[in-house]
């Protein structure tokens, strides 16, 4: 069966639902309690997660309208992509205000302490232009240049799991199953790269010889 506009716009509406309804959980877990001894690392855990859980996501969706044939599923793509910018958002809000009270001066002091901070900093810049120039206008005026601009997310996919990897102190085996799927889903895409330039270079050489 092959996805038409309609299915899109359903598509859209649960995938809104899905996103959204772990904010929802999340605000009731603090509210009744039930968010450990430490609500402030919980909730920084929580969006963070959140947040590469959802890139996770967004970088199957390609791989997974080429498989299946459903092109229209990459019109997702802008909606997923805003949500891991929504959800780091979240978690870099929690920090500063929780975790940081606002205390602009204890930045400085943290990111010295904890380097890995400056990874994920460089990753939500690259997040930030992703968003804004998401927008439809932006991306005509780009033209090729925002394809370019848009491959980045592929460093952002390296940037975070590199930055979760580094804030835990033992418990490395999570952020190392995260790094085991990026590097696949990272070799699936360099793999459906490859075979797109032997079918071109194949289109390419027929066309010459005739
Ligand atoms: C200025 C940018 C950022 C800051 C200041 C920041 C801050 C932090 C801090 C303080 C922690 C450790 C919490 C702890 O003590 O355990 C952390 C963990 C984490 N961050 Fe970030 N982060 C940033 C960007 C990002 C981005 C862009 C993402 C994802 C798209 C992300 C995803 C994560 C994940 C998955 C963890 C591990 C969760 C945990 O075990 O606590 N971070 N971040």
């Amino acid at each position: 069966m092959r996805l038409t506009s309609k299915h899109l716009f359903w598509l859209k509406a649960v995938m809104h639902l899905v996103a959204l309804w772990p904010i929802g959980y999340l605000v009731l877990s603090v509210v009744s309690g039930d968010a450990g001894g430490d609500p402030v690392q919980y909730i920084i855990h929580y969006t963070g997660v959140g947040a590469l859980n959802t890139l996770v996501i967004l970088l199957m969706i390609s791989p997974l309208a080429r498989r299946f044939k459903q092109g229209i599923l990459i019109q997702t793509r802008r909606l997923i992509g805003l949500y891991v910018f929504a959800y780091a958002s979240l978690h870099i809000l929690a920090f500063i205000s929780l975790d940081l009270l606002f205390e602009w001066s204890l930045l400085l002091q943290e990111i010295l302490k904890r380097p890995y901070i400056l990874v994920g900093a460089v990753a939500y810049l690259i997040l930030i232009a992703l968003s804004i120039t998401s927008l439809k206008v932006i991306r005509k005026k780009m033209g090729r240049r925002w394809q370019q601009l848009h491959n980045w997310v592929y460093l952002v996919a390296i940037l975070v799991p590199i930055h979760f990897y580094w804030s835990v102190k033992s418990e490395v085996i999570e952020p190392s199953i995260y790094i085991l799927i990026i590097i696949g889903l990272l070799a699936l895409r360099l793999s459906i790269g490859k075979k797109l330039s032997q079918t071109f270079t194949r289109l390419r050489l027929k066309l010459s010889s005739q």
